[in-house]
């Protein structure tokens, strides 16, 4: 099918997303609607296909997760492998195989393939300077290091990137460097590593990327290859200190793993060998078509480190292309895991049972496929009520609707044709040629529009025709009429498949249609007069305002809480010895007493019984409890404290109050049964 080459088969990835958190919009519209609709568009054609999911498993951010919420990166992976997988099921994303990459196919694919690059000297090995916890005996990934950001002065910067400014940044810009683990500063230390030497792979990539793929590749995947060749390439270490991960299959080599860039790729091989044992001929036949499906930060890996792991290891083919596209904005913010600024695909469905072509539809006539694209809910309103149900769900709908009332449910003769008639079924037939091109060509939104057109075609036809009007006078007319709306309706029913998979599917049990290929729809008369159609049924049904003010409303909260929460958890402190800390005299009291001091805010005298003696403190608690609160609870003190004068009064201790980021205070409470003057330690 490619105007370059003739194919035999094809085999499409697209992006393994990371077990980090559940998929979003983004990744819909990005990366896994158009490679569906690829890929259904291909198996209706009679294609030989297989397409790739899965989950990336590795990787830093994973660890991180899993050490801020005291798991392990396993419980963080099987967690949200689950959901993603389920979201995909259930948005019709139809994958021949959704793998991952923490299983074990998986680490010995990418094992024997790292080793055979080794085994060839295909790599250079190296040692470097990279920071070092002494404290956790542990080199340190960057997401592992923060400290002062040297751009803006953020102090809580992480090694790769200020969240602050935005900047992005080496470990060792950072101004006071800490480890998240310990808090301690790092030292620098010697680590050997393995490189995949691109620079050698530079001179090759120019012409098979600037020379072969100038015309078909998209320009804005192009162009990101160019400027980065241009550039000029570096070896890239394949390999990181970490123990979550593909292990280094080198003998006496310990506590080191394949980068997740070097793994991850490889995951795409694994799951065909899962899924079949005939992989080979997917990968290894220059008669396979193989493209993949990403979002634009992924360009540089699957344009130029991957097709350079490919071409080291000797056997593979490379991509014939790479529709990359650029990203999705929500409400015109950038779409973000942590800062919650997306639409969860789970959380959609929930609001929007059963909607998920609603979702496909808005995603695909707004993919940012040459350029950043905003959703936004008033938009996923408008394309629902105006375009959906008015056009296309009112044409299927009358159409139905008059066939019942006339012709009892059955498919009525067509007589006598008009030039108007003659006219619509030669454009009926345009629509499957234009709308194969479209989606040959990566054209996603093209293509749906396109089927729109045809929905309007069927619409102007009925319009134009008033059969509503005829019936009295001209049974036969009506008859025609209907017949010609009808075989729009199943041609509809086929062309919009890859799109709308799930409404597809319901307009061919109203009609009391097989599934159906694409060449049934170049065909032009697929219902036989007499043809039993079934009831109809709306398709799709109006969003009303109260549902969208209340999607509005929920990322509005999510604003306010994001501007009034900026501060993450303060990092590690530095390491103590045991005797630092058994210095400390902490003990359990009671609070008997509690006044507000005059003429402050904040600060709260209270009378306590520590067991061995009763004393007052000031605290610093007004501002979130009433005295009445705090009276008769039980609480931790530091007893040992030199007093102080706050105030006019003399606090001879402190209270222990969990503070949260926001500035929130708790009073840590020992469990039941502790007495006063109990020792905390
Ligand atoms: N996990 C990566 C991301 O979400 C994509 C990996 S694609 C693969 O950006 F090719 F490496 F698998
Ligand atoms: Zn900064």
């Amino acid at each position: 099918m490619s105007e370059r080459k003739q194919y035999k088969r094809y085999l499409v990835t697209s992006a393994l997303p990371y077990a980090n958190g559940p998929v979003h919009i983004g990744h819909l519209a990005g990366v896994y609607v158009p490679a569906d609709i690829y890929v259904r568009f291909l198996r209706m054609n009679d294609e030989d296909v297989v397409f790739i999911g899965g989950s990336d498993e590795h990787g830093v951010p994973i660890t991180i997760k899993a050490l801020q919420q005291g798991v392990s990166p396993q419980q963080i992976v099987d967690k949200y492998h689950g959901m993603i997988k389920k979201s995909f099921e259930e948005f019709g994303i139809s994958f021949d195989i959704y793998s991952r990459t923490s299983n074990k196919v998986h680490h010995e694919t990418a094992s024997a393939f790292f080793r055979k690059l080794y085994d060839a000297g295909q790599f250079i090995e190296k040692v470097s300077l990279q920071y070092f916890d002494e404290a956790n005996n542990q080199f340190l990934a960057d997401r592992y290091i923060i400290g002062t950001c040297p751009k803006c002065g953020y102090d809580n910067a992480y090694g790769d990137q200020c969240e602050k400014c935005g900047s992005s940044l080496n470990a060792t810009d950072l101004i006071n460097p800490r480890s998240v683990l310990s808090g301690n500063q790092p030292v620098m230390k010697e680590t050997r590593h393995w490189f995949l030497p691109l620079d050698q792979y530079e001179q090759w990539l120019k012409e098979w990327i600037l020379e072969g793929h100038k015309d078909d590749w998209k320009p804005n995947v192009y162009g990101q290859c160019k400027s980065w060749l241009d550039g000029g390439l570096q070896p890239r270490a394949v390999t990181r200190d970490l123990d979550w991960g593909v292990k280094v299959p080198i003998d006496g080599v310990e506590g080191k793993v394949l980068y997740v860039w070097f793994d991850a790729p490889i995951g795409y091989i694994s799951a065909t060998k899962e899924l079949t044992p005939d992989w080979e001929k997917y990968w290894k036949d220059p008669e396979t078509k193989m493209v993949h499906f990403i979002g634009k930060d992924n360009i540089v890996f699957h344009c130029i480190i991957f097709p350079a792991m490919l071409k080291a290891e000797g056997t593979f083919i490379l991509p014939d292309n790479v529709p990359a596209n650029e990203f999705l904005n929500l409400e015109s913010d950038k779409i973000s895991t942590s800062r919650n600024w997306a639409v969860w695909l789970h959380e959609y469905l929930l609001q929007f049972p059963g909607k998920q072509d609603v979702l496909r539809y808005v995603l695909t006539s707004n993919a940012p496929e040459t350029k950043d694209n905003d959703f936004t809910w008033k938009d996923f309103q408008a394309k629902n009520n105006n375009e959906l149900v008015a056009i296309f769900g009112n044409f299927i709908n009358r159409t139905l609707v008059l066939t019942q009332k006339y012709f009892d449910c059955l498919v009525p003769q067509m007589n006598g044709l008009t030039d108007y008639d003659l006219q619509t079924i030669d454009e009926m037939k345009t629509f499957p040629g234009r709308i194969a091109s479209s989606l040959q060509h990566y054209r996603f939104r093209e293509g749906l529009s396109e089927t729109m057109n045809l929905a309007r075609l069927g619409n102007k036809y009925l319009t134009d025709n008033e059969p509503w009007k005829k019936f009295a006078t001209d049974p036969e007319r009506v008859g025609t009429i209907l017949n010609i709306a009808l075989q729009i309706c199943a041609e509809l029913a086929i062309l919009s498949e890859p799109f709308l998979p799930f409404s597809a599917a319901r307009i061919r049990s109203m009609f009391n249609l097989p599934a159906m290929k694409w060449k049934d729809a170049e065909k032009g008369t697929w219902l036989a007069p007499g043809h039993q159609l079934g009831n109809p049924e709306l398709l799709f049904e109006k969003i009303e305002d109260a549902a969208i003010e209340m999607q509005i409303q929920k990322l509005h909260e999510t604003k306010i809480a994001n501007e009034t929460q900026p501060t993450p958890l303060k990092p590690a402190k530095e390491m103590i010895e045991y005797d630092d800390f058994a210095r400390m005299d902490i003990r359990v009291a009671t609070i008997l007493e509690a006044e507000r001091v005059p003429k402050t805010k904040k600060l709260m005298k209270l009378k306590v019984d520590t067991g061995l003696d009763q004393r007052t403190l000031v605290a610093g608690i007004a501002g979130h409890y009433e005295p009445e609160q705090v009276i008769g609870k039980q609480v931790c003190i530091l007893a040992n404290l030199a007093p102080k004068n706050l105030k006019g009064f003399t606090s001879q201790g402190m209270i222990l109050m969990a503070e949260n980021p926001n500035g929130k205070l708790f009073f840590v409470t020992p469990g039941e049964g502790a007495i006063n003057g109990a020792d905390v330690k």
